[in-house]
């Protein structure tokens, strides 16, 4: 099974990014999760552009969402709200509508951020986002907040609750694409 992992930082030393890959090592070893990385390759959301076969960078975007069986979206907050480079890859991967690559896929919102909150604001706004596109988007968050200090030096959460609490969340994310994967598999 596979789950595609978008982070909506495009920063090098990206808390977010760092986040997915504590979320890969707590999934079971079935699970395989791989790091979208062409975020930054997507032109502004432009309906004039939406076209067919259409720009490369879309074109991966929703091949990728499409051939995952969930998505992990780990969201920075900026300015209280959505960092615009996700808004937009969210803005592309919700066309055509209905029927994007997004719609009825099970996905689950995390977030890190530098502030006391941890990026909840944005993960709120991520998940309504969500739910106007007609993902099967998954109850729940994890807000790591004053993220410097969040993850010890292999990458993991220091906190033991925090921990739990992103193992319950993909578990829960991976059981929901798995029945999703084995229903249009029958
Ligand atoms: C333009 C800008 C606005 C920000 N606004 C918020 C905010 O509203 N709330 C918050 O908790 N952090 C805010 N931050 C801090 C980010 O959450 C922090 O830089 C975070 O580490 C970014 O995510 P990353 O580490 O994955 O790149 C802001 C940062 C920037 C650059």
């Amino acid at each position: 099974m596979k789950i595609l992992g978008i982070s909506g930082s495009l920063r090098r030393d990206s808390h977010n990014t760092r986040l997915l890959r504590a979320a890969a090592n707590a999934l079971a070893p079935e699970v395989e999760l791989v790091v979208y990385d062409g975020l930054r390759e997507l032109p502004p959301y432009d309906a004039d552009l939406d076209t067919q076969p259409g720009d490369p960078a879309v074109v991966r975007l929703r091949q990728a969402i499409a051939d995952a069986d969930g998505v992990l979206i780990a969201t920075p907050e900026f300015n209280g709200s959505i960092p615009g480079v996700l808004k937009n890859a969210l803005d592309w991967a919700s066309r055509p509508f209905p029927g994007s690559s997004l719609n009825g896929k099970p996905v689950a919102v995390l977030g890190a951020s530098t502030g006391l909150f941890g990026a909840a604001w944005a993960q709120a706004e991520v998940r309504k986002v969500l739910g106007v596109i007609g993902a099967d988007v998954i109850d729940g968050e994890l807000p790591i907040g004053q993220a410097d200090g969040a993850f010890d030096d292999d990458g993991r959460l220091l906190d033991l609750d925090q921990r739990t609490v992103l193992a319950d969340l993909v578990t829960v994310l991976a059981e929901r694409a798995g029945s999703r994967a084995a229903a249009a598999a029958a």
